[in-house]
């Protein structure tokens, strides 16, 4: 039995929500509806109630002895809002808390997912397509939006889905959470190579995909320290964060925190090579066509340190998930050089990706395989970077619980 909040904006599909209060309430989780003011408009109070057998208000300052706009969202295990309006998300993206669920938006550490149900013209409109990024950058969970017939004459993606499937969409939510009692270490972000006081050598990596990650384990259940090198997007909420810079940092950073980890997830873009020496000064011109020679020294493979340090320390990860980041040549295809670098790195599973400048760096989708050094058939995840993620820790959960807890 979880405990659900679920929050009902003010759209025409506030009347599918009542239907998957049923399919909540049938498959025996506790609900506590909340709408926002203007959903009486579309379904009463009264009807919230009597199918979620708590007692509903919008108002902040209903049961106020309570404190009901942390009190709901502290308890929670889960955070729904379906139908969500554009002016919700805007609120949400915003960190608004002018009503109860808005509130308990903000005070809730459970997952949140959403269902947007809104005109087309409006879901696609730059602002409400801010605000989804924004809220998916943060973890949140947005269902994308049917197509097909919307309220009046016009018709295009908005639609809310059935309330069927929006359940089965949350079942990994519902059941008991995969990786419930792990602990799971993720890498993120590219490293920075320092030149001198203002220069470095970096990489296009965002941290976006291993921000989705960090999110994904949370949401199964794991205790997660993402170490951050450089994101462009904020953290998840709900996970411990620990910063590096370069290479040689973040090793010092995964060495400091892998003893007692289940899983290390090395998801962070690291530099192969770093300049010889780090200039105290600013290089200068010298002359009018003179330009420097940087010598490039090879940085330490964390990975497969890692995995060879394992070998006389059962404490470290017993699971070990390497990223390759590979473009395919004349010599090979992506695949070939993913299997390659899986059985050098001696990992137990590597998630290859494609990449190139417009593939994956700093987009919010991904198409990776999932390799697995037992020879197990590769799993293939594509769409969002954080349903990607959630392919991943599923399949990272498989290898886990394969293992017995350190
Ligand atoms: N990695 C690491 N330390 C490094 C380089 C990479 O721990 N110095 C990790 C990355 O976090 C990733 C995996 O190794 O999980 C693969 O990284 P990638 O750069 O794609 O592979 P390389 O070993 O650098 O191989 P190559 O550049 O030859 O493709």
């Amino acid at each position: 039995m979880k405990r659900i909040v679920l929050g009902v904006s003010a759209g025409i599909a506030a009347y599918k929500s009542v239907l998957l209060l049923r399919l909540l309430r049938e498959a025996g989780h506790h609900v506590d509806v909340i709408p926002t003011g203007n959903v009486e408009h579309f379904v009463g109070n009264a009807t919230w109630e009597a199918l979620s057998g708590n007692p509903v208000t919008a108002n902040v300052f209903d049961a106020v002895d309570t404190v009901n706009h942390v009190r709901l969202g502290q308890q929670a295990d889960l955070v729904l809002v379906v139908p969500a309006t554009a002016d919700l998300m805007a609120r949400a993206a915003a960190g608004l808390a002018n009503d109860l669920l808005t509130g308990t938006l903000l005070a809730t550490d459970a997952p949140v997912v959403m269902a947007p149900a809104m005109h087309t013209e409006m879901w696609q409109h730059p602002a409400t397509v801010a605000n989804t990024a924004v809220l998916r950058q943060r973890g949140v969970r947005v269902i994308e939006p049917a197509a097909g017939r919307l309220t009046g004459k016009d018709s295009g993606p908005g639609r809310l889905p059935e309330p069927q499937e929006i359940f089965e969409s949350i079942q990994d939510l519902l059941s008991e959470p995969l990786l419930a009692g792990r602990k799971v270490l993720i890498t993120a972000g590219g490293t920075r190579e320092p030149l001198d006081p203002v220069r470095f050598l970096g990489n296009r990596s965002s941290g976006r995909q291993g921000v989705a990650l960090a999110a994904a384990a949370r949401d199964a259940g794991a205790q997660v320290t993402l170490i951050a090198t450089h994101l462009e997007v904020p953290p998840p909420h709900g996970v411990a964060l620990v910063h590096a810079s370069s290479a040689l940092q973040l090793r010092e950073a995964v060495f400091a925190h892998a003893e007692g980890q289940d899983v290390l997830i090395m998801n962070a873009a690291v530099a192969d090579f770093r300049p010889a020496a780090v200039h105290n000064a600013k290089i200068k011109k010298r002359d009018e066509h003179s330009a420097p020679v940087i010598e490039l020294v090879r940085n330490p493979d964390i990975l497969a340190e890692l995995v060879a340090a394992r070998e006389s320390n059962p404490r470290l990860p017993a699971v070990i998930v390497g990223f390759a980041a590979e473009t395919g040549d004349e010599q090979g295809s992506v695949l070939d050089y993913g299997r390659a670098k899986l059985s050098r790195k001696g990992c137990e599973l590597l998630v290859v990706n494609e990449v190139g400048e417009n593939l994956t760096f700093g987009t919010d989708s991904n198409t990776v395989q999932v390799l697995f050094a037992d020879g197990k058939p590769a799993v293939s995840a594509a769409g969002g970077k954080l349903d990607v993620a959630r392919v991943v820790i599923q399949q990272v959960a498989g290898e886990i619980n394969g293992h017995t807890t350190s």
